[in-house]
C-alpha cells in the first residue's frame, strides 16, 4: 500500500492507474476510522479497481471554538486497518502544504450550506467543499464515497460536483450504528459513560418521529415535537428539522423523500444524526 503525502505524488500515482485503465474510488476521511468509514471503504474496494482513502484533519472546516486540536488522530492504526481492507493508497497531506500562508481560494455551495448545521457551524461547509475539491484534484477518482451520517455534507458535495463539472460519481452509503443505535462517529470517543447513554436517545427520538410518519402523520410540528420530547433533556439541541431529502428545504408536511435530522450537544460534544423516510 502506498502512503502519499504530496498532491503531485498523488496525482502521478492516479495518472499511472488511469494509464492502465483502472477505475479509482476515493473515500475522504479525517481518520480515527470506525465501522462507518469501513463501510465506505468496502464500497470503494468492491466497486473500483483501486481504492484510495484520504486521511486529513482539515483545519478550514473547524471554527476557532471547535475541536480541531483535540480531534482524535490515530494515523498508524488507520493505515494498518485500511491495508488489511485492500486499499491501494492512502493520501495524507499535511496542513501546511495544503494551506500555505498565502492560501486564498475557497469553494462555497450557496443555499444548501445555509440550513440545518450551517448557522451553527459558520464557514464549515466552505472548508469541506474547499478540501474535497483539493482532494478530488489530487486523486482524480471516478467515484467518491460519502456517508448519509453527514447527509447535508453529502448533498452539498453532490451539488458541488454537478455544478463544477467534476465528472465524479458521488456514492452515498447508509449510516452505520453501534449495537445501542448510536451512529458511529469519531467524536463518540469524547463521550463519558453517562453522556453515551444520553446520546443514544438521539436515535430513539428519530425512530419515534419515523413511526409517526409511518402511521401517516404529516404534521411537521407534531413530528418535530415528538423528537424533541424523546431526546434526553440533558442534550442541548441545536435543531430538529424535517426537510426534503434532496433540496434540504423545510417541509410544510411530511411527503415524498424526507430527511428527519437532529443536532445537539451532549456535554461538550456536538453530535448529529438523521433518518430518511419515503412517505408512501
Ligand atoms: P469524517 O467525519 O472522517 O467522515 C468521513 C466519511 O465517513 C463521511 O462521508 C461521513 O459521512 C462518513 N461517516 C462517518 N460516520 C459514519 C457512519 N456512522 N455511517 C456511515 N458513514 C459515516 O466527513 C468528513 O470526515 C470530512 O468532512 C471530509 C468529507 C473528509 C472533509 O474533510
Amino acid at each position: 500500500m502506498n502512503i502519499l503525502t504530496d498532491a503531485e505524488d498523488m496525482r502521478a500515482w492516479s495518472v499511472e492507474q488511469q494509464r492502465e485503465r483502472l477505475s479509482i474510488g476515493l473515500v475522504p476521511t479525517m481518520g480515527a476510522l470506525h465501522a462507518g468509514h469501513e463501510k465506505l471503504i468496502e464500497g470503494a474496494v468492491d466497486n473500483n479497481d483501486a481504492a484510495v482513502v484520504s486521511i486529513f484533519v482539515n483545519p478550514t472546516q473547524f471554527a476557532p471554538n471547535e475541536d480541531y486540536e483535540r480531534y482524535p488522530r490515530t494515523f498508524d492504526d488507520d493505515c494498518a486497518k485500511v491495508r488489511t481492507m485492500g486499499v491501494q493508497a492512502v493520501y495524507a497531506p499535511d496542513a501546511a502544504t495544503m494551506y500555505p500562508p498565502d492560501y486564498s481560494t475557497y469553494v462555497n455551495v450557496e443555499g444548501l450550506s445555509e440550513g440545518l448545521c450551517g448557522p451553527f457551524r459558520p464557514g464549515h461547509y466552505r472548508g469541506v467543499c474547499t478540501v474535497v475539491t483539493k482532494l478530488f484534484h489530487a486523486v482524480m477518482p471516478h467515484r467518491a464515497y460519502f456517508g448519509q451520517k453527514d447527509a447535508q455534507q453529502t448533498a452539498i458535495i453532490q451539488r458541488m460536483t454537478r455544478d463544477l463539472d467534476f465528472g465524479i460519481e458521488i456514492v452515498e452509503l447508509p449510516i452505520v450504528r453501534d449495537t445501542d443505535g448510536l451512529a458511529m462517529s469519531s467524536r463518540n470517543a469524547y463521550l463519558s459513560e453517562e453522556e453515551r447513554k444520553q446520546a443514544v436517545t438521539l436515535y430513539q427520538a428519530l425512530q419515534a418521529g419515523e413511526s409517526l410518519i409511518d402511521d401517516g402523520v404529516q404534521d411537521v410540528q407534531a413530528i418535530v415535537d415528538t423528537v424533541r420530547n424523546t431526546v434526553d433533556p440533558a442534550i442541548v439541541l441545536d435543531y430538529v428539522e424535517l426537510v426534503d431529502a434532496d433540496s434540504l428545504e423545510p417541509l410544510k408536511e411530511a411527503s415524498g423523500s424526507v430527511l428527519l435530522a437532529v443536532a445537539g450537544r451532549v456535554g461538550a460534544t456536538r453530535l448529529i444524526d438523521n433518518i430518511k423516510v419515503e412517505v408512501a
